[in-house]
Parts: C-alpha cells; structure tokens; sequence
C-alpha cells in the first residue's frame, strides 16, 4: 500500500480527502482560531474541497420546533424523501456528494434499494477498539465510502471510558514499535482500512501530530494484530454502545436501536 493516502475517489468521480479535521466540542470561541492554525499546518485545499459534501447526519427525525434529542421529540423519519431532496441538491450541483452519517448497514441497505444516486459517504464511528467490520465490509461492497469520526476514540468526551482506546496495550506496542504516537497509530489504521478521518483537537502540537501519518505506514504483520483489540461493546462489560449515547441524550436504548444509528451496532443490523 502506498504511504500517501491523501485523497479517496468517491462512487462519483469525486474526490474526498482522507483527513479532514473536526471542531465538535471545541471550547466557544475558539474554533476560528485553530481552524486558521490546521489551514497553515496542512491543508488548506482539503478543507475547502470537505465543503462540498452534503449529508444526512443522522437516521432519525423530530418533531417541528422540538429541542433536544428525546424521545417524546422523535418521529420516524422519511429517509426515501429526504434523500430525494438530498438528490436534487446533487443535481443541481450544489453538492459534489451526498452522503449520509450514523447509518447502519440495514439502514444503507434500504437506502441503496430506493436511491436514484446513491450515497457516497457514510460517516460514523470508527478507531482500533470499534472496528465496525461488518459496517466496513458493507460499505466497501456497494461502493460507499465510509467515513470515520471520533478517530482516537473521542478521549475527554467523558462518555464511559473512552480513554481507552489510547491506552490499548496492542496499540501502544505498536506505537512503541513505529516510534509513533497511539493517536497518529490509531489515525494511521483508519487509513490504512481505506476510511477517511476526522480527528478533532484546538491544540497546535498534537493538530501537527495528527497529520503527522501520511509519509509511514504500519507493516501487515503489525496492522495483523489490531483484529485482537478487544471492541467497544465489550469493554462497556454488558453494555450496549447504546449506553455511550444515553448520559448526553436520555434517549431509550430501544428508540436509538430502531433508529438503525450505525454508532449502535457492531457487527450486527437491528
Ligand atoms: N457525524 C457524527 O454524528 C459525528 C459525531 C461525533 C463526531 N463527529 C466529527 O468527528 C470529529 C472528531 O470526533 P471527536 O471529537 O468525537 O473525537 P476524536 O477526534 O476521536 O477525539 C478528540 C479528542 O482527542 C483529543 N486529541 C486530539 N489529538 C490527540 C492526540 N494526538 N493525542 C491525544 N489526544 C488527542 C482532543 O483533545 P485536544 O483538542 O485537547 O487535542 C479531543 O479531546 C468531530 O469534531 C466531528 O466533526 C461526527
């Protein structure tokens, strides 16, 4: 594989680039100030080239004027309609793709019966302790770019123990071997599987770090052993992923269950 993963071709000739940077949760009034600093850092081009993707962000719908995801504030969601207006943004040539995000493989499998174009994208949650393989093989044979967010795994977020993607001992000794950082290995395996990532950070060193992976590569006998890691939903010892979502939102496991949110499953469709 080569080292320079910089840009993936989407189903529409279209190009993404493999790393965009995310401001999710970034302290108020800061985020101008370490966007202009990842611009200098790396990638002006690739900033304004993410902007001409659109996407639903997540299978789900509310009720009009209601604030907050919960329940008594969710309906079901018309995805065939909504994607027919997502299709007419790509006609029109406001959008260069169109995606979708939290979507699970059951949800993009009846996308992909009733779309006229069909998705490009699909963003969700993906690191070394929550692999999504099933998601990913789903993905890759319709030809759906799958795009991964939280990429470290979300440290800080304060959502059960997130911290240990990091600290995965499996991780660490492969970073120790690389002479890497575990984030730059975790970012690095995301582009390695062929996804596209998202690291957040507002601080200038570690944004440097985090596009530090595109001139080395981990070797097939160590990217071999990332299948060990052991994966999210047993970390959370008998919890769902579910559970991850539930302090922020207060949304029963059930509702986000039949939402199909691909941040719910493992390898499994509900
Ligand atoms: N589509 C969706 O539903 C959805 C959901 C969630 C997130 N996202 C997107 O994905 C982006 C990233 O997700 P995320 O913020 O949840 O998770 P993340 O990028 O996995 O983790 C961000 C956290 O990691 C820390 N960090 C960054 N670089 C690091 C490094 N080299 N070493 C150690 N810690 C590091 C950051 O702290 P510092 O800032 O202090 O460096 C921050 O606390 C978001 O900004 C958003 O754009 C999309």
């Amino acid at each position: 594989m080569a080292d320079g993963i910089q840009f993936f071709e989407l189903n529409t000739g279209a190009k993404i680039p493999s790393m965009g940077f995310g401001t999710w949760q970034a302290d108020p009034g800061i985020v101008g100030e370490v966007v202009t600093t990842a611009i200098k850092v790396f990638f002006f081009t690739f900033f304004i080239s993410r902007r001409k993707m659109m996407m639903i962000h997540w299978p789900v719908s509310m009720k009009k004027g209601s604030v907050g995801l919960k329940p008594e504030n969710l309906t079901h969601p018309d995805i065939p309609s909504t994607w027919k207006s997502m299709e007419a943004l790509y006609d029109s040539g406001k959008a260069r793709a169109i995606g979708v995000s939290n979507f699970s493989s059951k949800k993009l499998g009846d996308l992909l019966e009733v779309a006229r174009v069909p998705p490009a994208v699909n963003q969700v949650e993906s690191h070394p302790s929550w692999q999504q393989p099933k998601l990913h093989a789903f993905c890759q044979s319709k030809g759906v770019h799958l795009s991964a967010y939280s990429p470290l795994g979300s440290p800080g977020t304060g959502r059960m123990k997130r911290e240990v993607v990091l600290k995965n001992p499996i991780l660490n000794a492969v970073a120790e071997k690389l002479g890497k950082s575990p984030a730059q290995v975790a970012l690095r395996w995301g582009l390695q599987m062929g996804h596209s990532i998202l690291p957040k950070s507002t601080n200038e060193a570690r944004i440097k770090e985090n596009f530090d992976v595109f001139d080395w590569s981990i070797p097939e006998d160590l990217l071999a052993k990332f299948s060990e890691i052991e994966q999210a939903s047993s970390l959370a010892k008998g919890y769902t992923r579910v559970i991850y979502l539930l302090p922020r939102t207060s949304v029963p496991t059930k509702t986000l269950k039949n939402s199909g949110m691909a941040s719910c499953e493992q390898t499994s469709d509900f």
